[in-house]
């Protein structure tokens, strides 16, 4: 012990150095102080940021790089705090964090300004600050960070003019200062931005002129300048270079002039020019085949709806009301379309002065067409033959047949809210999926359910998973138009794990936060809006508390360091104690593995050891073929049972972790609750609900020095029956106990059976107390002497029967009181002997009181069907319940005798033997008959 404590001390100046050369540079670490500091954290996310060092106890959003820098220090690499309530302000210090490439604040409730050092940033590559409530305007010092590449604002109340140094940042691709107060003009040196993909700069006050030297963005596919205030200016005819432009939306800028020629833009695809003062006609040149929106509507258009706008395969929504076209409509718009499927097209020519349709008149499926208030609707044959001229228009919407077809029973889901079918799996499967709110901020089509199935293998083949790992829960269009969409994303079927591991979370979310998936031209950019795992993963944490791989390479390097010293200090020292030392060196290097569960705690070892008073053989309470029981007390007074595995019936680690996290979802009034596990040092532990009566078979062997009556006896049995049938029909996958046993039935302090030791089904000792009687055993049979099932230990083919007929050996226990083995006797053989030659009621259990003949013949008879050697023969476990139930039931109180009255009346104790002699003189097969009916019957009714 003393030597211990030395040694520990030695290892821990060992280590010392090691840990603390290689921690996060001090000047960053004050600046993430100084940044706690400047907010306001309601929730408390950031409570692990005063204790530690950041990037070795992994603070809550600190994410470092993986090596030491040439200082030999950890740097900071990203700082993400998303969507946390934060409130307060950016601290000037966040400038300090050196070697920051991403700065991610998004969707909280900061306010002040944008602090100019974050322009000291130099490798900063993402800054995004959207949906909080900054203002004041942009510091120019931004324009220093020539790495950016993404740089997101918007959603604030920022105000003042885009500086003219933001053209240094040539790096830049996303540009996004929509639903802000800026005004000016936009500066031209933007043009100089050659990288830029997505400038969205609409719901602002800009006014001036649309500089024309935008055409020189030759990567630029989304324009969007939306209410804005370009007082009657112009759009540049050069802006018809823009080759690369997807989407041009410039709705409500107050823009006059005529409409640029779509012609040029072989990619365009989505066209809004909506309530300006465009003048003049529509030109008429070809567009692209990707066309899915145009809306001209609410402008002062005059001359014809030009042929252009046939033949244009995915078009959704041609909107060109309020205007002053004037001619025919051709009907060749909404002819030769392949409106097939989920595809739909909307027209609306309302208001305008078109005095006539070309073509035929009938429009297919799917097509919505609205005419209202132009000179045609007076034309009699026209308003007879379609709807064109109602206000809602002519044509009916078929249903979007989007309904996900799954055909899996409900139970196949554990009880446990957080598991899910995966709607599209190709098998019945249930998983925990990560939610994710989600928001296309521009996407490039009015109708989303052509689009949907792309969409799925967009996200999936860039996260690198299969098409029914996503499942898009809900959508709905919003202001903007943006798209929201809440996401379920499950873990793959594959490798039948039902919920994800820790570094497939982080590798997914990374993928998100630092917007790593391919460019979308239809899809245009995203918003991540949050990001939720309710349920448990499975994380393979190098530590409590968050010690991460750092901490572990710094000790294994200070192992090396000092190994030298320390093989000397053994052979010095503690060379008599080997042993100790190597437990206690491996203890140090052993991981602390974990998983996170709701309801399960993940208890240290030492917490463990000073529950049980060091493991103290006063605190056990059991043994058995896994290891010893202990009792012990928590810190917060709860008792508890704790489990220790022997060292031969520790498993992998990542098996005893699994079976935790399949354990943790059971839970029935019968089972034995787990409380929490220890999975450190080697060691491996389980921790349930201590159960202060004991088990079963301490009551019954006399070891308690109280005797259960026999209605206690009957609600044991059905207890722990209750347990079994929710192990087999409930569990996903289903579990069969093996191991069903008087002594793995245990009581709480109201005597309710609970049914201990299910599912470690690798844990599940070979054979258990009874050693002795080893020479019984086949190597993979697995359960306890006298209770196994014959025909699984011949077969070796275990089913639910077996269960079935290892408690009915326990029901036989509670009726004769006669353990399942004794003398070398096996009590199935000898209840049957007995019932074939003597009385019923010679094999009742003398010292057990309360009970009715009729009652008790039926519990005999229901237990000797369990019994039976055939499992055909013997009654599922539902059977088994249902009967117990009735046998309850059947009986009210009045014929439950009292002790006394009982023994007077129907039962002549006295001889022992005759218990109304006329029913009782049965053979087990005459019972077996009686009750086989009165057991169908019984069920029937249920
Ligand atoms: C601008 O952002 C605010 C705050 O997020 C939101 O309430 C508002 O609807 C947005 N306005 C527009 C036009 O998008
Ligand atoms: C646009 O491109 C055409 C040829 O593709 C060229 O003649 C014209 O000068 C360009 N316009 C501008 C404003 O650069
Ligand atoms: C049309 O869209 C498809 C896919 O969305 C794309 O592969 C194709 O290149 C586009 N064609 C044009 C002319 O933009
Ligand atoms: C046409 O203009 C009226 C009046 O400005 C407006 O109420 C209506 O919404 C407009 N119709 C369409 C389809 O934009
Ligand atoms: C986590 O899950 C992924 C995907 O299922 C797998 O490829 C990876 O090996 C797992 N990682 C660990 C540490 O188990």
């Amino acid at each position: 012990m003393r030597m211990r404590n030395l040694f520990m001390l030695f290892l821990f100046f060992c280590f010392l150095p090691c840990v603390f050369a290689w921690s996060t540079h001090p000047a960053q670490v004050d600046a993430l102080r100084a940044v706690k500091k400047a907010l306001v954290d309601p929730k408390h996310y950031l409570e692990n940021w005063s204790k530690g060092d950041p990037c070795i106890s992994n603070w809550t959003g600190v994410w470092c790089y993986d090596t030491v820098g040439f200082d030999g220090f950890y740097h900071v690499r990203e700082l993400q705090l998303l969507n946390m309530n934060l409130s307060g302000t950016l601290a000037p210090e966040l400038g300090k964090l050196s070697h920051l490439e991403v700065l991610d604040f998004m969707w909280n409730q900061i306010n002040g300004s944008i602090p100019k050092e974050i322009g000291n940033l130099s490798s900063l590559k993402i800054l995004v600050l959207n949906g909080n409530l900054l203002s004041g305007s942009l510091p120019y010092e931004l324009g220093f960070l020539s790495n950016m590449s993404r740089l997101q604002l918007d959603q604030n109340n920022l105000s003042g003019t885009i500086p003219k140094t933001f053209a240094n940042m040539k790096n830049m691709e996303h540009f996004h200062l929509d639903n802000n107060s800026f005004s000016g003009q936009l500066p031209s040196e933007l043009s100089q931005l050659k990288n830029l993909v997505h400038l969205l700069l609409d719901n602002n006050n800009f006014s001036g002129n649309l500089p024309s030297q935008f055409y020189a963005l030759s990567k630029l596919e989304i324009l969007q300048l939306d209410n804005n205030h370009f007082d009657g200016a112009e759009i540049p005819e050069s802006y018809q270079n823009l080759s690369s432009l997807v989407k041009l939306s410039l709705r409500n800028c107050s823009l006059g002039g005529t409409l640029p020629d779509f012609s040029q833009m072989p990619f365009i695809t989505y066209i809004d020019m909506s309530w300006n003062m465009l003048t003049g006609s529509i030109p008429s040149n070809k567009l692209s085949a990707n066309i899915t929106t145009i809306d001209l509507s609410n402008n002062k258009l005059d001359g014809l709806i030009p042929e252009s706008f046939s033949y244009l395969p995915s078009l959704q929504m041609l909107s060109l009301a309020n205007n002053s076209l004037n001619g025919s409509v051709p009907a060749s718009i909404w002819h030769n379309k392949s409106l097939s499927g989920n595809a739909r097209l909307s027209i609306d020519l309302q208001y305008n002065l078109l005095s006539d349709i070309s073509g035929d008149l009938n429009s297919p499926q799917n097509v919505n067409i609205r005419l209202q208030g132009n000179p045609l609707c007076n034309n009699a044959k026209i308003r007879k033959i379609r709807h064109f001229c109602d206000s809602n228009g002519g044509g009916n919407w078929t249903n979007d047949g989007s309904t996900y077809p799954v055909d899996c029973p409900a139970t196949a889901c554990p009880l446990d809210q957080y598991y899910e079918l995966i709607p599209q799996a190709p098998t019945c499967f249930c998983a925990v999926p990560i939610r994710i709110g989600y928001r296309l901020k521009s996407p490039s089509f009015t109708y989303f359910p052509p689009y949907i199935s792309d969409f799925e293998s967009y996200v999936t083949s860039a996260l690198n998973m299969e098409l029914y790992q996503i499942f898009i829960d809900s959508y709905a269009w919003e202001e903007g138009p943006r798209l929201r969409m809440d996401l379920k994303i499950f873990p793959n079927t594959f490798n039948n794990s039902h919920s994800f591991n820790e570094s497939e979370v982080h590798r997914i979310r990374h993928m998100y936060t630092t917007w790593q998936f391919p460019r979308s031209e239809l899809f245009g950019p995203y918003e991540l809006l949050n990001f939720t795992l309710l349920g448990p993963y499975i994380s393979v944490n190098t530590g409590k508390g968050g010690i991460s791989k750092v901490l572990l390479v710094s000790i294994l390097v200070g192992v090396v360091v000092c190994a030298v010293v320390v093989s000397v200090a053994i052979t010095l020292f503690i060379s008599r104690k080997k042993n100790s030392y190597r437990r206690l060196s491996r203890r140090f290097l052993s991981k602390h593995m974990s998983i996170k569960i709701a309801g399960i705690k993940d208890f240290t070892y030492n917490e463990m050891s000073q529950a049980s008073n060091d493991f103290d053989c006063s605190a056990q309470v059991g043994e058995g073929g896994y290891g010893n029981v202990y009792k012990g007390t928590l810190a917060d007074g709860t008792v508890v049972a704790i489990k220790r595995a022997k060292e031969d019936s520790r498993q992998g680690m990542h098996e005893f972790l699994t079976e935790i996290h399949l354990l943790s979802r059971l839970h029935h009034r019968n089972l034995v609750a787990l409380v929490g596990y220890c999975c450190e040092n080697d060691e491996q532990m389980l921790v349930y609900e201590f159960m202060p009566n004991g088990t079963l078979e301490d009551w019954l062997s006399g070891k308690s020095e109280k005797i259960l009556g026999y209605s206690t006896r009957l609600h044991i049995a059905l207890g722990a029956a209750s347990g079994v049938l929710y192990l087999h029909r409930e569990a996903n996958p289903p579990i069969f106990h093996r191991d069903i046993k008087a002594s793995n039935i245990l009581l709480d302090s109201h005597l309710i059976a609970k049914v201990a030791d299910f599912g470690i089904s690798c844990l599940a000792p070979v054979l258990d107390d009874e050693g002795d009687t080893s020479q019984y055993l086949f190597t993979g049979v697995k359960g306890t002497p006298g209770y196994i099932d014959p025909e699984y230990f011949l077969t070796q083919n275990l089913t639910d029967k077996s269960d079935v007929y290892s408690l009915g050996v326990v029901f036989l226990e509670l009726i004769t009181g006669v353990p399942p083995i004794s003398h070398g006797k096996n009590l199935v053989r000898e209840v049957n002997l007995a019932l074939k030659s003597g009385p019923l009621l010679d094999i009742v259990d003398k010292r057990m009181k309360g009970y009715s003949c009729d009652n008790v013949e039926r519990f005999i008879a229901l237990t000797m069907r369990c019994c039976e050697e055939k499992p055909e023969m013997r009654p599922s476990m539902l059977d088994v319940v249902r009967e117990l139930e009735n046998i309850l039931k059947i009986d009210p109180e009045s014929t439950i005798m009292s002790d006394s009255i009982s023994l007077q009346s129907t039962c002549t104790s006295t001889t022992q033997s005759t218990c109304r002699p006329d029913t009782i003189l049965k053979t087990v097969s005459d019972i077996r008959v009686l009750k086989s009916q009165n057991f169908r019957h019984g069920s029937d009714t249920v």
